[in-house]
């Protein structure tokens, strides 16, 4: 946890930019997975970690503007709860440690929500992505479930993203430690994958790592020989010679700071020349567009710059043909590259989702493209000094994507269906890093992941 003024200049903030009203913000319940004794992993809200840093369930944060009032809900332990699980720090105790000095029993925020409401206060919540708190919600509002996001306050959306945007000295500290983990856990599995391991194996690696770290992972793992399957969460293949791994995974810190990586490795302890020439193209566009990245940029041209050079590099190897500008303005570089090129992080991998892609990733100047793999794009407005983000370009052979625009003639003009036949067994390859916006371009955050063809040779053991 931060120190107690971290969280009370955090609200104390986000007062000031709201001007008025009360702010409601609900934290995470436990879930059940089978049956109600027997719970998923506890993960919080990440709002309400930010605001109030308590990471546990069954609490409810209350700011009052007007009266510069900050409640928290909660219950405490009886003595039949501490039987299971040991003598706790009271909510008191808690709300202390972020700087909250009222505490009330959970039950009692029917009472104080409608007394707000009474004195015609706006009670500002944001929109809710687990059905116990849209229920919670409904409940207190008295509105239909269905319309419970149609009710969150676009005001208190908009203040909360500029805020948790822009990464403090203290939170990219913790970022750094998450993409440091990260790293851990993609040079263990670089070092120890080799023909006839399962892709199970790996992840097994990687949780371990994370959990050593003391949090988890910091979404699915994807590790897999079919990287062409953007989000394959299968893990049953066994590795063979010949094959690449596309492993993206990444560690959440024990204060729920998110790193997000991918790399990609062969079976092998060598990569062919034909993976070589994919990863390549590749490892270009990572680099180029990283290198690109400063204050003012729009994302969406950064986007558009690794579409550039990947459609570069495939009519090199006459994959692609035309001329590059015409083929990336069309949309058939999406043929092998169908997604966008990063996203925020932060608490989030995918950070702030929940509060909506649009108003995290646009704004008035920059909207979103329509196009097959473009619309995809999360982030797309200009770049501010603070922002944490990924670069995560791709090339993937999808053998029902390209069949399909092959029977459909699609962008014939632009792409090679014979040679790229040939590619139809090759899978994919992504490579992503996560990067800070500082006050004159960028930095890469962590230490250096074995990135060049020679560098991941290296960890696979190519000269031990
Ligand atoms: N790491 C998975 C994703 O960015 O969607
Ligand atoms: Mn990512």
């Amino acid at each position: 946890m931060f120190s107690a003024e971290t969280y009370k200049k955090r609200r104390q903030i986000l007062k000031e930019k709201l001007g008025s009203g009360v702010v409601l913000l609900l934290g995470n319940e436990d879930s059940p997975m089978n049956y109600k004794a027997n719970i998923y992993h506890f993960r919080q809200d990440s709002s309400f970690l930010y605001y109030f840093g308590l990471d546990m369930p069954h609490l409810v944060g209350i700011i009052d503007i007007e009266k510069d009032e900050e409640i928290i809900f909660g219950n405490e332990l009886t003595i039949d709860d501490i039987v299971w699980t040991g003598p706790l720090p009271s909510i008191k105790d808690l709300a202390a440690q972020v700087g909250v000095e009222q505490t009330m029993p959970y039950k009692k925020i029917d009472k104080v929500l409608h007394a707000a409401q009474a004195e015609r206060k706006t009670i500002h919540f944001l929109p809710p992505y687990r059905a116990i708190n849209q229920v919670e919600l409904s409940k207190f509002f008295n509105i239909p479930f269905d319309a419970v996001s149609q009710h969150a306050s676009v005001n208190l959306i908009k203040t909360v993203i500029d805020q948790r945007a822009i990464k403090s000295a203290e939170e990219i500290v913790e970022m750094e430690k998450a993409v440091n983990t990260s790293r851990e856990m993609h040079i263990a599995v670089m070092q120890m994958a080799k023909a006839g391991m399962t892709e199970k194996e790996l992840v097994g690696k990687t949780i371990d790592i994370a959990m050593t770290h003391g949090g988890h992972l910091s979404y699915p793992a994807i590790m897999t020989i079919n990287g062409q399957i953007l989000h394959n969460h299968h893990h049953h293949h066994t590795l063979e010679s010949g094959q690449l791994v596309l492993g993206d995974f990444g560690a959440e810190t024990s204060m729920r700071y998110a790193g997000d990586i991918t790399r990609t490795f062969p079976v092998d302890k060598t990569f062919t020349d034909r993976q070589k020439d994919i990863y390549n193209i590749v490892l270009k566009a990572e680099v180029d567009c990283i290198a690109a990245l400063k204050p003012g940029i729009a994302y969406q041209q950064i986007h558009l710059q690794a579409a550039s050079i990947i459609t570069d590099g495939l009519k090199a190897l006459g994959l692609m043909k035309g001329n590059t500008e015409d083929a990336v303005e069309a949309g058939a570089h999406a043929l092998f590259f169908p997604h966008g090129l990063g996203h925020m992080i932060g608490l989030d991998v995918h950070d702030m989702e929940d509060l909506g892609e649009d108003l995290v990733g646009y704004d008035e100047q920059i909207k979103r493209i329509d196009q097959f793999g473009t619309k995809y794009l999360r982030l797309g407005r200009r770049l501010e000094e603070g922002f944490v983000l990924t670069v995560e370009p791709g090339i993937y052979f999808i053998p029902d994507l390209i069949d399909q625009w092959q029977s459909e003639g699609k962008y014939s003009d632009f792409l090679n269906f014979d040679k790229i036949a040939t590619y139809k067994d090759f899978s994919g390859v992504r490579i992503e890093d996560d990067i800070l916006i500082t006050n004159d371009g960028h930095r890469v955050l962590g230490d250096r992941i074995p990135k060049t063809i020679e560098e991941v040779e290296e960890e696979r053991g190519r000269l031990g």
